[in-house]
């Protein structure tokens, strides 16, 4: 089976990218590079323990654009995969991509996205609507927050007792299987 290269951009623990990376071998990607946008985070220790080359970016602006299309370039990757991310990425980007971006979100898109929302404050966003449902999106990344067409969601109920730690714990353990299948997807439909 012809992989497709992949980049990971994070900068958080690096549980969802150790996902993608131990599921790799029976999916239709591979990871060339782990880009950390965090100097030592976790992200950086997944891609060293799965001996997978990682570079970690600390330019601003534009700066940081010539960066990440630069290692682009150095490992000849078509899709880029957002895990753990925090800032808006430029349009510069997802251009040189083509659009073949793609993040997941801790939360059932459009709700609970947009600025502010990421970590434990979406977590707790949802538990203070009273929310029956949360779950993970993927979705395409633009130039705006969470706002790209969603290619997958996975739902799970909640309980009255569940506190935001816990159920931050209980949407990771779900991305860790929808992302890389979601992954697998959008090549298929997309990168013929
Ligand atoms: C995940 O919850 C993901 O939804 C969000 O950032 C978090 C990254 O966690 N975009 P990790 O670094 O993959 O553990």
């Amino acid at each position: 089976m012809l992989k497709t290269p992949i980049a990971i951009l994070g900068s958080g623990t690096g549980s969802n990218a150790r996902a993608l990376i131990e599921q790799a071998e029976q999916r239709n990607y591979e990871v060339k590079v782990v880009i950390s946008s965090k100097l030592s985070a976790g992200i950086v220790h997944v891609a060293d323990a799965a001996e997978i080359p990682s570079r970690t970016v600390r330019g601003v602006g534009e700066q940081f654009v010539d960066e990440i299309l630069s290692i682009q370039s150095e490992f000849s990757t078509s899709v880029l995969v957002l895990a753990g991310f925090m800032r808006l990425l430029s349009k510069r980007i997802v251009e040189a991509y083509c659009g073949n971006v793609l993040n997941i979100h801790p939360a059932l898109l459009p709700k609970f996205g947009g600025k502010g929302m990421y970590g434990i404050h979406v977590h707790k966003a949802v538990l203070e609507a009273n929310e029956t449902v949360s779950g993970a999106t993927v979705h395409i990344v633009t130039e705006n927050y969470d706002e790209g067409a969603i290619i997958a969601q996975q739902q799970i109920a909640l309980t009255d007792t569940l506190t935001p730690e816990q159920l931050q714990q209980l949407v990771k353990n779900i991305e860790h299987t929808l992302y890389p299948s979601a992954l697998e997807s959008y090549i298929l439909s997309q990168m013929k």
